[in-house]
């Protein structure tokens, strides 16, 4: 399928709706510590979102059953926010999708509940070095293709695996869209860059194997050796200033 490729005018949406998934999850994220409940992050996600006039994008989607998704230690993604409470040296992915006029943003980092260990830090900070390789291999005149191929260096060198069957995708108007952005080394260049084009880029790098496995109520992917993984996740467009990361905002 071919990638649509946005106006200007999409583009400010995009921006707008990146702004907004960008402030909710930095909110959501100062709330990450030991004895919170990942329902009461939910909730806050859900409020905040409906308060700025927007949608949290995966509330049913497919059937996805609340507002973010919170993936914690072994969790790689799409954990579902339920009753467990954080304990100290928990690391977790909050992923936040704002539906803002239509549009999407879709961002994801990693957060730690009190003080953790030196080992989980180490992979959260390299699951974020990775999507920031990535992200630096975006450049018109290269293709898709050289996303995967900087990460998969970078993880290797790091000596962690990254997950393959989860990728970036395109964003827009739909939640996912064209294309599909592998975060591991393929012989496939995939498309070129172009001007308009707006897509994420979400490594999720694990400790041991990249094997997955998805839990019984049909979303939770945890790692198959039940060892550490962690993502980040940042929605970009290439306008006509370049590459524009939509979801990389400070907040304080
Ligand atoms: N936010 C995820 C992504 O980065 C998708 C979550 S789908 C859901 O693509 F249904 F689990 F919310
Ligand atoms: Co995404
Ligand atoms: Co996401």
């Amino acid at each position: 399928m071919a990638i649509k490729r946005k106006t200007k005018q999409e583009l400010e949406r995009m921006r707008e709706a990146g702004r907004l998934a960008a402030e909710t999850l930095w909110r959501a994220g100062k709330m990450v510590k030991p004895g919170v409940t990942l329902i009461e992050i939910d909730q806050f996600v859900y409020d905040f979102t409906i308060k700025n006039n927007a949608v949290p994008a995966p509330l049913n989607y497919h059937g996805f059953p609340k507002s973010a998704c919170t993936s914690v230690n072994e969790v790689v993604t799409h954990g579902i926010p339920d009753e467990y409470v954080l304990k100290e040296g928990d690391v977790v992915n909050i992923d936040i999708t704002s539906r803002l006029k239509g549009y999407h943003g879709d961002t994801s980092r990693m957060f730690f509940a009190g003080d953790v260990s030196e080992e989980a830090r180490d992979i959260c900070k390299a699951a974020r070095e990775s999507m920031w390789e990535g992200i630096r291999a975006v450049k018109i005149g290269g293709h898709f293709g050289d996303i995967g191929n900087v990460i998969q260096d970078y993880a290797d060198e790091a000596g962690y695996s990254v997950v393959r069957d989860y990728c970036g995708h395109g964003i827009g108007r739909g939640f996912h869209e064209d294309p599909l952005v592998l975060h591991y080394a393929s012989n496939k260049r995939g498309a070129k860059f172009q001007e308009g084009m707006v897509f994420t880029i979400e490594p999720m790098l694990n400790e041991g194997t990249h094997k997955v496995k998805t839990l019984k109520d049909g979303w939770t992917v945890v790692t198959a050796d039940g060892k550490l993984s962690a993502q980040e996740e940042h929605t970009m467009g290439l306008t006509e200033t370049g590459l524009e990361i939509f979801t990389d905002h400070q907040f304080e």
